[in-house]
């Protein structure tokens, strides 16, 4: 059973060797008849074109600097459009600055405005992710009922290895459905 057929999803990536995961993410959603609107921070633009992401979700791609006051209006509006929101990548500085409010980009003030499950799935090098900061951010984000899709383990893009990875694209839409069976 697919169960994100017809689900509006709001995707925001963030600036992490990942970004490139989050293409494949958009195409399994598109795949599994999921609407995709893709939100781009300034950062994550510098490691994949907002072109890869209008072609993939066959949707307008936002990002804060490119879309001016007309981006910045639809926070609210996409903020209540979304079934879900899934951050993937989440960079260390991102879930920094949701985990304090931080609304100095479109990403997040989609998020601050978002009435729908947020689902975030981080990218870190392995040292970073376990850094005391970044767990008591993470754990901040989940006591404010934000679902965490957990890293995995293996070769990271430093070359060193261990936990940090992003989730595979596949396990994230395994999140998402096992979310929309309930
Ligand atoms: C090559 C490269 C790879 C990076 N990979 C990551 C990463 O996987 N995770 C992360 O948290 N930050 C990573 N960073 C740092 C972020 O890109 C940086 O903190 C940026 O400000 C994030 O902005 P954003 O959160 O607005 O997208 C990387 C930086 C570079 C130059």
């Amino acid at each position: 059973m697919n169960y994100l057929q017809h689900k509006k999803i709001v995707l925001g990536v963030c600036g992490s060797i990942a970004a490139y995961k989050a293409a494949f993410l958009t195409r399994l959603l598109i795949k599994h008849q999921a609407e995709v609107r893709v939100i781009m921070t300034r950062s994550a633009a510098e490691f994949i074109t907002p072109l890869t992401f209008s072609t993939l979700s066959r949707n307008e791609v936002y990002t804060d600097f490119t879309n001016g006051a007309h981006a910045w209006h639809s926070h609210v509006e996409m903020g209540l459009w979304a079934d879900a929101m899934v951050i993937a990548p989440a960079s260390a500085n991102t879930i920094a600055k949701m985990a304090q409010a931080v609304c100095d980009n479109l990403l997040l003030a989609t998020y601050l405005s978002a009435r729908c499950p947020v689902f975030f799935a981080p990218a870190m090098d392995l040292d970073m992710w376990k850094h005391k900061a970044v767990r008591r951010n993470i754990e901040l984000l989940h006591s404010y009922g934000n679902i965490l899709i957990p890293v995995e383990d293996g070769e990271l893009a430093s070359g060193l290895s261990g936990e940090g990875r992003m989730a595979e694209p596949e396990h994230i839409i395994q999140h998402l459905q096992e979310y929309f069976r309930i």
